[in-house]
């Protein structure tokens, strides 16, 4: 994966559906925000062609291969790191993603790609500086979505499938992949988040509001 980037910090939210990454990423990105820093906060699947074509395939998923799917993740991730990510970093800032690369290769994986074989196709996008990869049990997480959200599971969403995802995700290892157990109530949750961040920039010597 690159590392040449500016002088900002990536940081990815990972993990199965159902898990609140996108709750905790908010509420990150506000506290972020209120120590003046400059926050970029954005997701994958992107609402640019590629992401708006992903989410067509929720409802209708056999109309293309895993190899097809795993073609179309890769396409929008490299419009989102060429005209969100990379200018944002180099721009200085803070980018926050709802999910990144580690889950095309567990859901992609998942689906039947190879995962070392996703990594290697992602090698364009620039390493984060820390993913917070919320776990939880599958069949709490899928509760969790058909409870809080009552929505309807889409294609992604499937037990099996999504065990097979969990079992991925817990199969990564990186130095900066911090797992956080999100099955733990909402504030400590986000208390943990923002620990490992206010870590991360510590030790990136990362300032914010100058
Ligand atoms: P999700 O974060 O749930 O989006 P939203 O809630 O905004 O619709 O992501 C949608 C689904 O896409 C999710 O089930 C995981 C899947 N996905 C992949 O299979 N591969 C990927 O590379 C990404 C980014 C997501």
């Amino acid at each position: 994966m690159r590392t040449m980037r500016g002088r900002g910090l990536l940081i990815a939210f990972e993990g199965v559906d159902g898990t609140g990454k996108t709750t905790q990423l908010a509420r990150l990105a506000d506290f972020l925000k209120g120590m003046g820093c400059e926050v970029v906060a954005t997701r994958e699947p992107t609402d640019g062609e590629y992401g708006r074509r992903i989410r067509a395939l929720y409802l209708d998923r056999g109309r293309c291969t895993p190899e097809e799917e795993l073609e179309l993740f890769i396409r929008d991730r490299r419009q989102h790191v060429r005209d969100c990510i990379e200018p944002a970093l180099a721009a200085g800032r803070i980018v926050l993603t709802d999910r990144y690369y580690f889950s095309t290769a567990a859901y992609q994986g998942a689906a039947g790609c190879d995962p070392d074989q996703v990594f290697a196709a992602n090698s364009f996008a620039p390493e984060p500086d820390l993913v917070l990869l919320l776990t939880m049990e599958p069949k709490q997480s899928l509760a969790r979505i058909r409870e809080l959200r009552g929505e309807q599971l889409n294609d992604f969403e499937q037990l099996d499938q999504l065990r097979r995802v969990a079992r991925l995700f817990a199969s990564f290892s990186r130095e900066y992949i911090r797992r956080i157990d999100a099955s733990a109530p909402l504030d400590a949750v986000q208390a943990e988040i923002r620990q490992a961040v206010l870590e991360l920039m510590d030790r990136k010597g990362y300032r914010c509001g100058t």
